[in-house]
């Protein structure tokens, strides 16, 4: 299916834009309202953090289906990524509460449990690179 959308993270509008995308992909890919809303707040945290700590960066969006005769998954993907200052420690990085700045360090440990799949490749002076599905149930 066609549906691949990027988006370019630069400011605080671009938030915006990014989750409503990802509301309006989730919808026609038949999400329900409460994945809906789940999978938007995810793509919330992942853009904020492009612009708190990375300053610019890109959130692709693509529906996910494996399988075939209607027997498959079905899903969406979420990639963010940005080629900012990249991130020391990953690990630490996923802890609740863990912040660099005055966050509440929420963010990434958040986003991981309102998705179904959650991975981040980041190297430092490099970028980071966020990839999160979320399957239809
Ligand atoms: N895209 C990124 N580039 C560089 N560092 C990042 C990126 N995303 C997250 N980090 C690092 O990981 C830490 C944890 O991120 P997280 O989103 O959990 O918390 P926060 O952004 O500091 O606060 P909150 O999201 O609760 O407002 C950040 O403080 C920052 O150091
Ligand atoms: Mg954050």
């Amino acid at each position: 299916m066609d549906t691949d959308t990027s988006t370019e993270i630069n400011s605080a509008v671009d938030i915006v834009t990014a989750r409503q995308r990802g509301r309006s992909l989730a919808l026609e890919l038949g999400f329900n309202g409460a994945d809906v809303t789940l999978i938007a707040a995810a793509i919330s945290e992942v853009a904020r953090n492009i612009v708190d700590h990375a300053k610019k960066g890109e959130i692709l969006m693509t529906s996910l289906a494996v399988g075939s005769n209607g027997t498959g998954k079905r899903g969406i993907q979420i990639i963010a990524r940005d080629e900012g200052p990249g991130i020391r420690d990953v690990a630490q990085a996923m802890q609740y509460g863990y912040s660099t700045r005055k966050g509440l360090g929420v963010g990434l440990p958040g986003a991981k449990w309102l998705m179904d799949e959650f991975d981040i490749a980041s190297e430092l002076g490099r970028g980071t690179t966020i990839t999160m599905k979320k399957w239809k149930r």
